[in-house]
């Protein structure tokens, strides 16, 4: 098939009629993180490299293979975003945002770009809703964060899922477990797969989360985090669990959460399909990052939602979408005269927050009305020269073909318009 009518590999149309969906999960997001206290932002698509290399980590396979990322004219060079929460901390440093009230609490909507092996539910280009909070440290954020995501689950009608949590600690205790898993893993070197030669070197922890099936065996004796932890990050951990408990979320604690992204520190989190779809939801804290993209050192946590993963565990749940929205009324007009009268009408319906249709075509009424009928209008109307001399037209009920005779002028329609 030729390249100009395929899309690229791992992306995907959102069709019209599908687009009902995400307009559903955006209002109830945007609702809930309103609730929460969070403003919207938006930042470019297209980010200098350097922020993701610092920010998401050098020797994460996001920023090592999955990165798109090109020269502009002058040579410098850009990476389309892979995940949402890099280019929002840059923009709160670069525009001031974190001299002012804190906490800050941002939340987005916005589209991630990431060359992964295209197969359910992982696309090339995928969409996130995210929240992000700056400068607050208590484990009352975490709690904060994890309860939004959970109401908003809970507010879309997803009801198969469990809430998973870790601590990954702070820098000092995750140097010492690193250097425990290292010297674990070691005796196995000759057994692992290419991808955990290379983590056995640049990222031991990514060790567990390797899904190839000849070193998932190892996890088993693996040395654990829990181990390793210093007395903060203890009673840190301690508070989120305590904080969730009183809110009533129900957690499961999955000690091989450690996330894909090498910023987080202590608690972090995913939402998880218990009806085997992936994955739908990450997060956690990362109270390093902001001074790592050159701000002042302040605290940070936040989640992305994968928004193609939530419309299809919702799909999967059977939760109610919000119906698109139905055409008003279709006004078609016989003959010059009336086609410009269809036309006015339409349009101060149209001015009145009113969907109304008329022919742009010129086809006969008989398709029209088959049009009308295909767009679910719940009125039709047809003005001919009869019509126009009266002043009168019968306004049909599309639903239950029942007639109404009403005055040709759009106060009249709208009327009866509101009153069926
Ligand atoms: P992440 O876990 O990489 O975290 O992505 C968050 C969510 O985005 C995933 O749970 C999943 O639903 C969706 N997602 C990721 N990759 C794909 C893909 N290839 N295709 C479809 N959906 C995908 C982050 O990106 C962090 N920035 C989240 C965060 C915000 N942490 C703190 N603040």
């Amino acid at each position: 098939m030729a390249l100009i009518t395929q899309a690229p590999r791992g992306t995907k149309d959102k069709l019209p009629a599908d687009i009902y969906k995400w307009h559903t999960v955006e209002k109830i997001a945007k609702a809930v993180a309103e609730s929460y206290g969070f403003k919207e932002i938006r930042t470019p698509v297209f980010e200098h490299t350097e922020l993701f290399q610092r920010g998401v980590g050098g020797t994460t396979d996001i920023i090592q293979k999955e990165m798109y990322t090109f020269d502009d004219k002058k040579g410098r060079s850009l990476s389309l975003r892979p995940e949402g929460t890099a280019g929002v901390v840059r923009a709160a440093v670069e525009n001031g945002l974190l001299g002012d009230a804190l906490p800050l609490k941002v939340f987005y909507f916005t589209n991630c770009y990431r060359y992964e092996a295209p197969q359910s539910g992982r696309y090339r280009e995928f969409s996130q809703f995210g929240t992000e909070v700056f400068g607050a440290n208590k484990p009352d954020c975490d709690v904060e964060l994890i309860a939004l995501a959970d109401d908003l689950c809970k507010r879309l009608g997803i009801t198969r899922y469990t809430i998973e949590i870790n601590n990954i600690g702070c820098p000092d205790c995750r140097k010492k477990f690193q250097q425990a898993l290292r010297e674990y893993y070691e005796q196995f070197r000759e057994k692992l797969c290419r991808d955990c030669i290379e983590r056995l070197e640049r990222n031991p922890m990514r060790l567990l989360d390797c899904k190839n099936a000849d070193c998932i065996c190892f996890k088993d004796n693996a040395p654990l985090m829990d181990d390793f932890h210093c007395c903060d990050c203890v009673e840190h951990f301690n508070s989120v669990k305590a904080g969730l408990n009183a809110l009533g979320i129900d957690y499961k604690i999955n000690p091989l959460i450690v996330r894909g992204l090498d910023y987080y520190t202590n608690t972090v989190f995913e939402f998880c399909s218990t009806e085997g779809l992936p994955v739908f939801g990450g997060g956690g804290r990362y109270d390093g990052l902001i001074e790592e993209i050159g701000g002042n050192p302040l605290a940070g946590a936040g989640f992305g939602l994968g928004m193609e993963r939530i419309i299809a565990v919702m799909e999967h749940d059977s939760a109610p979408f919000e119906p698109a929205k139905s055409c008003d009324i279709y006004i078609a007009g016989l003959g010059d005269e009336a086609a410009a009268k269809a036309m006015e009408l339409t349009h101060e319906l149209r001015r009145d927050g009113f969907w109304a249709e008329t022919d742009l075509t010129g086809r006969s009424v008989k398709a029209q009305m088959k049009y009308a009928d295909k767009l679910g209008a719940r009125f039709s109307m047809v003005i001919g020269s009869n019509e126009l001399e009266s002043g009168v037209v019968t306004l049909k009920n599309m639903q239950n073909g029942e007639k109404q005779e009403v005055a040709i002028n759009a106060e009249g329609i709208k009327l009866c318009l509101m009153e069926f």
